[in-house]
This record gives structure tokens, C-alpha cells and sequence, in this order.
């Protein structure tokens, strides 16, 4: 990410502001925006150690690693379940900056940890390998989506790759590919789409989001993206936290609720599920 830089004419708030204001301003134009560092926290220790030995026994049962076996593996709703989840999840640092995004009342509807074994594509749907994608849901809610490095996302053990200024382009992926403007599969055809829509941002280029170890970072719902494979000898773990304001209604594909957990501010609008933070681990 670009650095920001200061002005001897400005006061520490001053020069904040402004950081503030082109970090937001980078993230409405680009659609992504990071990485930030939060670091080695307890929480993120304590998420690592508790995904190591969840893993150590699904492999010591045999049982797939794709079956939820504890709250912190479960998919999509593990921000209801976990607190370990939960707790990494809303680190003040990381509210702060979907604050910025997003205003001062906050949302929490989805989290699940990703774990990719060596050798693993990103993401597998029917195995047809990597799949470039939009996150829907995310992008009908205009929600703001976190990744945060478990352990670290490089080119070498698999990380998000974006084709920033995508958010934008409202185009229905699976339906272009359907009519052979693209392979979802063929990261240059997607590139090749992107121009024909918008020449005026051509040439699209593909940005690799490399995260270690404690950092994270945000995409808008919309972007254009796909995840590298993992061509490490170990593991990847990452966990994903999706927030959105409390005057949106968040809904699943079926028109169901969604349960939600208010971790900023207020909602005075109840038109969402909500629920209390996790207890347990
Ligand atoms: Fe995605």
C-alpha cells in the first residue's frame, strides 16, 4: 500500500484525518485497501493454537477437515459460535478501521476460518480449481470484508488476489461465463473482461494481497477476486470477518436472517437477527 505522508503544518490529529481520509478514499476507489499490521495479539495466538489442534485431531480421527468438528472451524457463523472467533475478529484495531469504513455503528454477521493444506487451490468449487469470484451477499449489503493472516498469506502459501477497481462494475460472473465472456478458471480472461467493460481503467492488472503472520486487510463487497494456491510445505490458516451498518438488512440467498452481533454503536433500526457475542471457545 502506498504510504502516507505528513505535513509539518499539520497538528498529529490533522495528520491523522487526513491518513484516515486516504485510507477511505484508497478503499472506495480500489476496492481493497492494507495490509495493516495488528501483530501477534493473544487472540490471534490463541485462534492459531486452537485451528493447529483442531486440525491434529480430525487428523488423529481421519475424519475430513471440511466437517466442522469445533465452533472455531464452523463455516460462515462462527462469529455466533467462538469466542476465539469473535475476539480476533473485533480487536479495537481492526473496528477502528471498518469504523472509518462504515460509520460508528457496526454489524458482525459472518466469520470462518480457512485452513488450506499444502497444495490446496484457494478455492475448490466442484473441483474445477480456482475459481475468480465475487462474494455476493457482501456486495448486496455493501459490507466491508476482513482478512486476517492466521498464519502468513504469501504467493508462496496462498493469498487474496484482487483486481482492484472491480467493486464497481455490478457484472454477474457465473452469467458472463455462461455466455463465454470468461473463464472463471483463467485469471487473464478476467482481466480481458474487465477492459472490455471499463477501457477507461484499462489495462486491469491483478494485485497479490501478501500478509504476514498478524496483518490484515479489507475488500468491498463487488471486487473481482481469487485466491492463490498454496505451494508451501505447511498449512495456511486465515480467518475472514464480515461487517455492514445497521440500516441494511442482511439477508441469506433464501431471504433468511442472518444472525448479527452489534459490535459498535447502537442499532436503532432492528431490522436484523441479533444475537449476543460468544461465551465459549
Ligand atoms: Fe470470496
Amino acid at each position: 500500500m502506498q504510504s502516507i505522508g505528513s505535513s509539518q503544518t499539520y497538528s498529529s490529529s490533522q495528520t491523522n484525518l487526513n491518513k484516515t481520509e486516504q485510507k477511505v478514499s484508497f478503499f472506495d476507489k480500489e476496492g481493497f485497501v492494507g495490509p495493516f499490521t495488528l501483530g501477534q495479539t493473544a487472540s490471534l495466538v490463541a485462534l492459531r493454537d486452537a485451528m493447529s489442534k483442531e486440525i491434529e485431531n480430525s487428523q488423529a480421527e481421519e475424519t475430513s477437515t471440511e466437517s466442522p468438528q469445533s465452533p472455531v472451524m464452523d463455516r460462515r457463523i462462527a462469529h455466533i459460535t467462538s469466542k476465539l472467533v469473535y475476539d480476533l475478529s473485533t480487536e479495537p484495531q481492526i473496528l477502528d478501521d471498518v469504523a472509518d469504513f462504515l460509520g460508528s455503528n457496526l454489524l458482525f454477521w459472518m466469520a470462518e476460518t480457512i485452513v488450506r493444506e499444502p497444495g490446496h487451490d484457494g478455492h475448490i468449487v466442484k473441483k474445477t480449481g480456482q475459481i475468480w469470484h465475487i462474494d455476493v451477499i457482501n456486495g448486496w449489503i455493501k459490507g466491508v470484508h476482513t482478512s486476517i493472516a492466521v498464519t502468513d498469506m504469501t504467493m508462496k502459501t496462498g493469498c487474496l488476489l484482487v483486481i482492484p477497481g472491480t467493486h464497481k462494475y455490478e457484472a454477474d460472473l457465473p452469467a458472463l461465463e455462461e455466455a463465454g465472456e470468461c473463464d472463471l478458471t483463467d485469471a487473464s480472461s478476467l482481466l480481458r473482461l474487465a477492459d472490455q467493460m471499463h477501457p477507461e481503467n484499462a489495462p486491469h492488472q491483478i494485485k497479490a494481497i501478501e500478509m504476514k503472520a498478524g496483518q490484515y486487510c479489507f475488500t468491498r463487497g463487488g471486487i473481482w477476486h481469487g485466491v492463490s494456491r498454496n505451494n508451501d510445505t505447511r498449512t495456511r490458516f486465515g480467518l475472514v470477518a464480515r461487517f455492514a451498518r445497521p440500516d441494511v438488512e442482511i439477508k441469506n440467498f433464501a431471504g433468511n436472517p442472518i444472525p448479527c452481533i452489534v459490535v459498535r454503536g447502537e442499532d436503532s433500526h432492528q431490522l436484523n437477527l441479533l444475537k449476543t457475542p460468544p461465551e465459549k471457545d
